[in-house]
C-alpha cells in the first residue's frame, strides 16, 4: 500500500542583522540579563530595521529554501505562510511572498495560530499535498514581533524576536510506511477558553489599531508543558514511534524552561534537543523553522532522521509534526 508524502526538499531562513541583547533590554526596563536568562534561557533577539517588512524576512527565507532543496520558484504552486505580524490587515503577506518570488500562479495564503503558526501551517500545506491538490509547496513562519511588543512591560519585551524560516514540501509516492520521507503525521489542537492569556489588544474591527501582545506568562507557562506532551503522545501513537525512535526533538522556541521540562516527561534525551531560543528569543511562527534550519546547516538532522516538532501558543494553540528527513 503506497502513500503520497510530503518530502522535505529543503530549508532556508533569515534573521534581520540587528542584534539586541539582554544588557541592552536592561538599560531601557527593569529587567537583567541574569533574569532573563535564568528564567527563559534567551541571551539575544534580532530586531528587524525600519522599512524591513514581514514579507522582506519571508521571501529571503523562501529564497535560502528554495536554493537548499535544489528547486526554481516557479514549480511552487502553494505558499502558507503563518504569521501573527503580517505586512497589512489585507492581503495576505504570503501573496507579497508569492510576487517578490515571481510566482503568478497556485495558491497563497496567510494561517493565523500565532506562535503554532508553523506547525498549523505544515499540516495545512501537507493535507493539500496528500489530497493532490498541489504538488509543491513553501510552508513560511515569518515574524516581526519587535512592532507588536509594549517597550515598557518588562514581562513581555524581553521574550520575542523577529525573523523567518521556510521549508519546500514535495508531494512524493512512497512505500507508506513509517520509514517514508515526509511528513508522517500532524496533531493540531485549539481551546478559546484561554484566549485572554495572551493576546494583542487591537485589530481592525474591535479598536482600528494594531495594538500590544498582552500575555500572562505564569497562566501560558502552567498549561504548555501538559499540552505540548498531550500532543506528542498523539503523534508517538498514530505512529507506533517513541521517544527513543527520536533523532531530534525540534520545539517551539518560547523558553528554555518549558522546552527542558516537555522533553524531560517524555523521556527524551537532553543530545536530542535542539536549541536557539538562546540566540533568537521567541520568534513565533518562525522559531521552528529557524531552529530546524540551524540543525540542518551544522549537519545535525541529515536524511532518514526522524524529527519531532511541537509548539504551543496563544488562543491556546498547540500542536505536533513527526516528518521522517
Ligand atoms: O510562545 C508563546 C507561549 N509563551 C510562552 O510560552 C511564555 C510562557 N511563560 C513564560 O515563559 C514565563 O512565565 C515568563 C518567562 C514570561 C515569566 O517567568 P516566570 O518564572 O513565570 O515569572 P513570573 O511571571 O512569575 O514573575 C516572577 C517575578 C515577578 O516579580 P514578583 O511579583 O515575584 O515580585 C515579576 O514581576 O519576576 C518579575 N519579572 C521580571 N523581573 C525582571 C517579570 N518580568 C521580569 C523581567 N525582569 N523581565
Amino acid at each position: 500500500m503506497t502513500a503520497i508524502r510530503s518530502v522535505v526538499l529543503g530549508c532556508g531562513s533569515y534573521l534581520p542583522k540587528r542584534i539586541l541583547t539582554n544588557a541592552e533590554l536592561a538599560a531601557k526596563v527593569d529587567t537583567s540579563d541574569e533574569w532573563i536568562v535564568q528564567r527563559t534561557g534567551i541571551r539575544q533577539r534580532h530586531i528587524a530595521a525600519e522599512g524591513e517588512f514581514t514579507s522582506h524576512l519571508a521571501i529571503q527565507a523562501a529564497q535560502a529554501a528554495l536554493a537548499n532543496a535544489g528547486v526554481d520558484a516557479q514549480s511552487i504552486d502553494l505558499i502558507v505562510l503563518a504569521t501573527s505580524t503580517p505586512d497589512n490587515t489585507f492581503p495576505a503577506t504570503a501573496v507579497a511572498v508569492q510576487s517578490g518570488l515571481g510566482i503568478n500562479h497556485g495558491a497563497a495564503f496567510d494561517l493565523q495560530a500565532v506562535c503554532s503558526g508553523f506547525v498549523f501551517a505544515l499540516a495545512t500545506a501537507d493535507n493539500f499535498l496528500r489530497s493532490g491538490a498541489f504538488k509543491r509547496a513553501l510552508v513560511i513562519g515569518a515574524e516581526t514581533f519587535s512592532r507588536i511588543l509594549d517597550w515598557s512591560d518588562r514581562g513581555t519585551c524581553v521574550l520575542f524576536g523577529d525573523g523567518a524560516g521556510a521549508i519546500v514540501l514535495d508531494a512524493q509516492q512512497q512505500p507508506g510506511t513509517t520509514s517514508d520521507r515526509g511528513v508522517l503525521t500532524t496533531h493540531l489542537r485549539s481551546d478559546g477558553r484561554h484566549k485572554s492569556k495572551l493576546f494583542v489588544d487591537g485589530g481592525p474591527s474591535s479598536t482600528q489599531t494594531v495594538g500590544h501582545l498582552r500575555m500572562e506568562g505564569r497562566e501560558v507557562f502552567k498549561h504548555a508543558v501538559g499540552m505540548i506532551t498531550d500532543v506528542i503522545v498523539d503523534a508517538f501513537k498514530a505512529t507506533g514511534t517513541s521517544a527513543d525512535d527520536i533523532d531530534w526533538f525540534i520545539p517551539h522556541q518560547a523558553n528554555k524552561r518549558i522546552i527542558d521540562a516537555s522533553a524531560h516527561k517524555l523521556h527524551i534525551a537532553p543530545q536530542k534537543v535542539v536549541l536557539t531560543v538562546d540566540q533568537h528569543g521567541n520568534t513565533s511562527a518562525a522559531s521552528i523553522p529557524l531552529a530546524l534550519c540551524t540543525a540542518v546547516a551544522d549537519g545535525r538532522v541529515k536524511k532518514g532522521d526522524l524529527v519531532l516538532f511541537e509548539a504551543m501558543g496563544g488562543g491556546f494553540t498547540w500542536g505536533s509534526a513527526l516528518v521522517r528527513w
